[in-house]
């Protein structure tokens, strides 16, 4: 499922991401260029991050929430 439209990034390429030690919205958005057009996919790219870390039992994004 897409979730940021303008750059056609998927909730598959945000968890790969995230899986290769992206655990900031910032590395994301470095990385996969999310939140750098219109901003509406921002809030689920936040949603998701906080979503995978809290179930890998706190990675180090949620030590820096
Ligand atoms: S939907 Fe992500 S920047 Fe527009």
């Amino acid at each position: 499922m897409y979730v940021c439209v303008c750059q056609g990034v998927t909730t598959r390429q945000i968890s790969a991401t995230i899986a290769k030690g992206a655990t900031t919205f910032k590395a994301l958005r470095d990385e996969l260029g999310v939140g750098t057009c219109c901003g509406k996919c921002c809030r689920d790219v936040h949603s998701q991050l906080n979503r995978e870390c809290s179930d890998a039992g706190g990675c180090a994004c949620a030590q820096k929430r």
